[in-house]
């Protein structure tokens, strides 16, 4: 298959059977049978505006702390605005090869429009199964100039309403830390923003395949929409009550309407630790391509990122050293995804 094909292009050849590249090693399959998903409902942020503020923190400071993972309705992201999102993502990976491979690394019109296959391919023990756009958001002139134009729309209204959230979840998480960032410290920690449209093809192999490798995301906060397919799992880091136990891989069930929320690694290092940036893979299937469509709110480049020091004085010491996202970011970039090895960087 010609270089630039991508995955679906791929699998629209109608394969039979995954070439040999895409074949992980068995540690890295999973066991969809005996995955269990995570019962957890999904939070209601307009109860924030009522009297049951300070319980709906305390669900949401408590996912934080624990799972690192969580699901919003109600957050202001009108439904048809996402129903619409991933119609216009189906259109965009549905194009021919052509169309969609002028906007690969090199021949794309734009450096902040990037479109690929797998994650670091040259990195790889085995290639994951998925196509992707990245979008990084500078304003909204150039996105619209710049970001394919199968769903430029809808994917910049999806990224400026869910920003009014991120800054709110981060008020509400940087505020039960006891010792609040200022505005322009938060704003700093989210200051950089990315749209992925990923799509995952539906694949011959499934049980010898995934979609995305284990990882955390390196970022502040990320949102994220995805369709009714299901396989995005995450790990447990420790026992959880009504949910499972340590080292556990649960499903996150796709509820219509909800939005996905988990913690990156940069709020797990300005935590010292507290707030946990979750591990999770994607699995794929052979029955229906999957969409997700995630927002990376990150530092800008040039922020030092480090704990805050008077949670590193209330602790007995900062778990985790000073970096420069600009470097953090390159460090993830670079490597294949491994876990939660990313946060390595930092310590
Ligand atoms: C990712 O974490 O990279 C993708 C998540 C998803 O597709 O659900
Ligand atoms: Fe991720």
């Amino acid at each position: 298959v010609q270089d630039g094909y991508g995955v679906k292009g791929m699998a629209d050849l109608g394969l039979s059977k995954v070439p040999a590249r895409y074949i992980q090693q068995q540690k890295e399959r999973i066991d969809k049978k005996n995955a269990r998903m995570c019962v957890l409902p999904a939070i209601d942020l307009l109860k924030l505006e009522g009297d049951e503020h300070d319980r709906v923190v305390e669900e949401i400071t408590r996912a934080a702390e624990t799972l690192g993972f969580f699901q919003v309705v109600n957050h202001n992201v009108p439904v048809k605005l996402l129903e619409k999102l991933k119609d216009a993502v189906h259109l965009f990976f549905g194009q021919a090869p052509e169309e969609k491979a002028v906007y690969r690394k090199g021949l794309s019109p734009s450096p902040l429009v990037q479109y690929g296959t797998s994650f670091a391919p040259e990195k790889e023990k085995a290639l994951e199964w998925k196509d992707y756009v990245s979008m990084i958001y500078t304003n909204d002139a150039e996105a619209l100039q710049h970001w394919p134009k199968e769903c430029k729309e809808e994917a910049l209204e999806y990224l400026k309403m869910s920003l009014h959230m991120v800054r709110k979840l981060m008020e509400l998480l940087m505020g039960n830390l006891g010792v609040k960032p200022d505005d322009s410290k938060i704003d700093a920690l989210i200051g950089f923003k990315m749209v992925n449209m990923n799509f995952y093809p539906t694949c011959p192999n499934p049980e010898l395949t995934i979609g995305v490798g284990r990882h955390s995301d390196m970022g502040a906060l990320t949102v994220l929409v995805q369709d009714g397919i299901g396989g995005l799992y995450v790990k447990l880091e420790e026992d959880i009550e009504d949910v499972g136990k340590k080292g556990e891989w649960m499903e996150i069930p796709p509820i219509q309407g909800a939005l996905v929320i988990n913690i990156g690694d940069t709020l797990q290092i300005i935590s010292n630790g507290k707030y946990k940036s979750a591990e999770h893979r994607v699995g794929t299937t052979s029955t229906k391509s999957r969409v997700s469509i995630p927002i990376f709110t990150m530092p800008n480049p040039t922020e030092k990122i480090k704990p805050l020091p008077q949670l590193a004085e209330r602790d007995g010491g900062a778990r985790f050293r000073e970096v420069v996202f600009q470097d953090y970011m390159s460090n993830f970039f670079n490597n294949a995804h491994e876990g939660k090895k990313s946060l390595q960087f930092a310590q």
